[in-house]
């Protein structure tokens, strides 16, 4: 059965026609919207002679050619087109259609979130909205007028600057807007609604004026000042790191509730989910604060790299994403913590990213055909992609990768571009050969490097092997180019030799003159995106001495994992790792943040990701009892660092205090293995003393796993206090979706008719089904049920919005390296999916390939 067809980078055609003005005007009503869309139009092809627009569920009532009316033979209607017969050179085409926001659940193009109209067109979103050249390579200078109702829509929000405010004679409204900076249609946005606002303003560094606003629903403005701040460090950060100014004399951002991904970069006003846009400490944990500030950070970066200089093509798409990434990672590390940054970079990317590259679903991070581009929005585009930039940062070096920068910026201003257009920026300026480099764009899979050592008569060396994986379909691929930081340490930990090898070949030998056997300190601060396959007993060593903060975060998390794996095999538990780890909870001079980074035990996911055949309960059972056995070793030290670092009463958000709560609450966490009454009396006192969010989850999880009944209680405690707060409901319903207790899946199940939980709001889809699906214990359960759930729910929202079936759909791209047990279960629920009659391109696209 083939539903979709394949869309492939080498069929891009250039644009045969080019829109240089688009005005429009939406007249927004309670049943419907009426779209005018007024475009001058030119031809660029001289041998195109129909226009073709896309098209989408689109109520056609009527077209105008210059001002004359289109008759209906000059037009045809096709299925995701509108094609204009036989057209002149430059005209001007005017458009009326009709179009239904508020039934669309899908959430993109024009849609209702709440009560307020907005919009979300990347990246093909416009071409529901009116019939349009939808594609990044047309770039049109927009106007737009809404007109609305004045008591209900007081707030009217386009691109760019307002023009004018008008009043009707019937209670209605409007304002128009023009956006001088040419743009493609997918960073026009639009809002209406009944909104409150928070101001601002910044100077910029040539002392232009702008005046930031934040919107909101009533009653939030308060909880809009983390995200306020973040917005003018950003600016700030842009100008003195990659000096850029901001363009326009307004910033706006719009905060709604329904929203399909994180955020949306369009000019000048920026849509939002509101879960990363509202934080107070009451209601936001560290960790969403920290969010809002890269989120806000990343939308507002994309302004140069993503707008006046946008993609020619969605293939392109990590041009301006994996950059963007970059940027806000290396926004979020100068502003907070820098090894801490690193090291929760990297640990997202192995989460996500690594597992999507060893599925079938693995793709280059410029893909070279895709079936839905909405499956692109990847761990791989964004997050692979910004380490691929990284490792042009430091091939470069910052000076001049500040060159390049601005030689890409100098270029290509105003342009829709390739990546190759990036790579040729970095290649000039830095002065460096990129013909190999380039094969991270276009190959796929973690590349592995296997380490061999050998120390001989004062000289060390050091063979590397690259194992490169075959590409899905089977084909052979080569060998990168890449840096990678080194060091060799003495006995007492101290750098005998630092520096970054270039590493080019399959297999090759560096060699150093040493005096002792060394000790490997690689791929420091991950400068490559590569597993590192290497056998040594150093891990204890490194742990405690390395000079680098993510090779000691590293090496704890390979001991971790070797330990598991060895008890995985039957062997007991390593007492050398319960050693070096007794020495890290020992360490009083470490960062609070960092040494609870340190204490944390290889995640499930990532002990899954080394084994051939996955078998979860396996995986759980050697974790629980390894947590269990450090919890008893070290029960004392940990309730020692539990009440130095336990201050119920503070809630400020500086790097003491979040350190303090995160060492504090990795204890607790560690010693809930206990499952003791002791432990549920601290985590109930955490519960109900604690100021902060951030305490409060943990508490609740915490009792959640190891005590129903203090659990039944706090939650019931918890539900009064916040239901009528979405943000609040979202973890209320993950910490139950990620329960380990038996009656899970029943629970989640009964939690869809929670009066708080609404099918169509993707963040609450996300945090009970989605949270569900990453759930390994329940969502693996060897009955079956768990698998049938999800797919049951897979085929029910995809009529909703297939953009979020899809998105769980990515819960199986693990079926290949599951057991045979637990394979066959998945891919009877998988063939059902794909059986159903009116399945999206979307789910389609990912689970066939998952099958395949
Ligand atoms: N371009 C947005 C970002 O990364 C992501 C996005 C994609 C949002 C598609 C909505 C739809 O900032
Ligand atoms: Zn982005």
């Amino acid at each position: 059965m083939s539903r979709a067809e394949s869309i492939y980078l080498k069929d891009y055609k250039a644009p045969k026609f080019t829109v240089k003005t688009c005005d429009l005007v939406f007249e927004l009503y309670e049943e419907h919207t009426q779209v005018t869309n007024l475009m001058s139009i030119e031809r660029v092809d001289a041998g195109a002679k129909d226009l073709v627009l896309d098209s989408i569920d689109l109520e056609l009532l009527e077209i105008y050619l210059d001002d004359e009316k289109l008759p209906e033979k000059r037009y045809v209607i096709e299925d995701e087109h509108l094609r204009v017969l036989d057209v002149g050179d430059a005209f001007k085409l005017i458009i009326i259609n009709k179009i239904y926001p508020q039934l669309n659940s899908e959430l993109e193009g024009l849609y209702k979130s709440g009560n307020i109209f907005c919009t979300q067109n990347e990246p093909e979103g416009f071409r529901r909205i009116t019939p349009y050249l939808d594609r990044p390579d047309v770039m049109a200078v927009f106007k737009t007028t809404l007109v609305a109702d004045k008591e209900r829509y007081p707030v009217l929000l386009s691109n760019g600057n307002r023009e004018s405010n008008f009043k009707l004679d019937d209670g209605r409204h409007g304002a128009t807007w023009f956006d001088p900076h040419p743009k493609p249609s997918y960073l026009f946005a639009l809002v209406a609604g009944d909104l409150g606002v928070v101001q601002d303003k910044f100077v910029t560094a040539s002392g232009k004026y702008v005046r930031l606003y934040i919107y909101t629903d009533r009653g939030n403005e308060s909880k809009c000042k983390h995200a306020m701040k973040a917005l003018k460090d950003a600016m700030k950060w842009d100008e003195e790191v990659y000096g850029r100014e901001y363009d326009l004399e307004l910033y706006n951002i719009v905060a709604v509730d329904s929203f399909n991904m994180g955020a949306m970069e369009n000019k000048g006003l920026n849509i939002f989910n509101s879960a990363y846009v509202l934080a107070d400490e009451d209601s936001a944990t560290d960790a969403n604060f920290m969010g809002i500030q890269s989120v806000i950070a990343h939308e507002y970066f994309h302004n140069w790299t993503g707008n006046r200089i946008t993609c020619r093509d969605w293939f392109q798409l990590t041009l301006k994403e994996g950059l963007t990434v970059f940027r806000d990672q290396c926004f979020s590390a100068d502003l907070n913590s820098k090894e801490v940054q690193r090291i929760e970079d990297v640990d997202a990317l192995r989460e996500r990213q690594f597992v999507e590259d060893a599925s079938p679903t693995a793709h280059p991070i410029q893909p070279d055909s895709y079936m839905a581009i909405n499956n692109f929005y990847t761990a791989t585009v964004y997050e692979k992609g910004a380490e691929v930039i990284r490792m042009l940062h430091t091939l470069l070096g910052e000076q001049k990768y500040r060159k390049a920068m601005d030689l890409y910026f100098d270029a290509f201003d105003g342009q829709a571009v390739r990546t190759d257009d990036f790579l040729w920026a970095i290649s000039e300026a830095g002065g460096i050969d990129l013909e190999q480099f380039k094969r991270w764009y276009y190959q796929s899979g973690t590349p592995k490097l296997h380490v061999d050592e050998k120390f001989e008569d004062g000289k060390y060396s050091l063979t590397l092997t690259q194992k490169v994986p075959k590409a899905v379909d089977g084909s052979e691929q080569k060998p990168y180019f890449f840096p990678l930081k080194m060091a060799l340490l003495d006995e007492s930990g101290k750098e005998i030799e630092a520096k970054t090898l270039i590493v080019s070949k399959e297999s090759e030998e560096f060699t150093f003159k040493v005096e002792k056997k060394p000790v490997l300190s690689i791929n420091r601060d991950f400068s490559a995106p590569v597993i590192v396959e290497q056998s040594h007993n150093d891990y204890a060593f490194l742990m405690k001495h390395d000079t680098n903060s993510y090779v000691r975060y590293e090496s704890a998390q390979s001991f971790g994992l070797q330990t598991i794996e060895s008890m995985m095999r039957g062997k007991p538990i390593d007492e050398e790792f319960v050693n070096a780890f007794g020495h890290i909870l020992d360490e009083d001079k470490l960062d609070h943040s960092f040494k609870a980074l340190l204490m944390e035990l290889p995640s499930v996911s990532a002990i899954m990701q080394r084994q051939e055949v996955v078998d979860f309960e396996l995986i759980y059972e050697a974790k629980e009892r390894l947590q269990k056995h450090l919890a008893l070793t070290f029960k004392e030290k940990l309730l020692v660092i539990y009440n130095e670092n336990h201050t119920p009463d503070s809630k400020e958000l500086d790097a003491l205090n979040i350190g303090k709560r995160a060492i504090k609450n990795r204890a607790l966490k560690l010693l809930s293995a206990l499952e003791s009454d002791e432990v549920i009396a601290i985590a109930n006192a955490q519960y109900n003393s604690s100021v902060t969010m951030t305490d409060r989850i943990v508490a609740l999880d915490v009792l959640e796993n190891i005590s129903p009944e203090f659990s039944t209680v706090a939650l019931g405690h918890f539900y009064k206090k916040y239901n009528r707060d979405t943000l609040v409901m979202n973890k209320y319903f993950s910490i139950l979706a990620a329960s380990h207790r038996e009656g899970t899946l029943d629970r989640v199940m009964a939690l869809q008719n929670d009066p708080a939980y609404n099918e169509l709001v993707p963040n609450l889809v996300r945090s009970l089904i989605g949270v569900f699906a990453r759930n390994y214990k329940h969502f693996h359960a060897k009955d079956g049920y768990g698998y049938k759930f999800v797919a049951d729910k897979i085929i029910d929202i995809d009529k909703i919005n297939p953009q979020m079936a899809s998105g769980l759909a990515g819960a199986f791209k693990i079926y290949k390296k599951m057991n045979k047990v637990n394979k066959k279960l998945i891919k009877t629920e998988l063939e059902r999916i794909l059986l159903e009659p009116s399945l999206s391109k979307n789910v389609y696209e990912i689970v066939s390939k998952v099958l395949n």
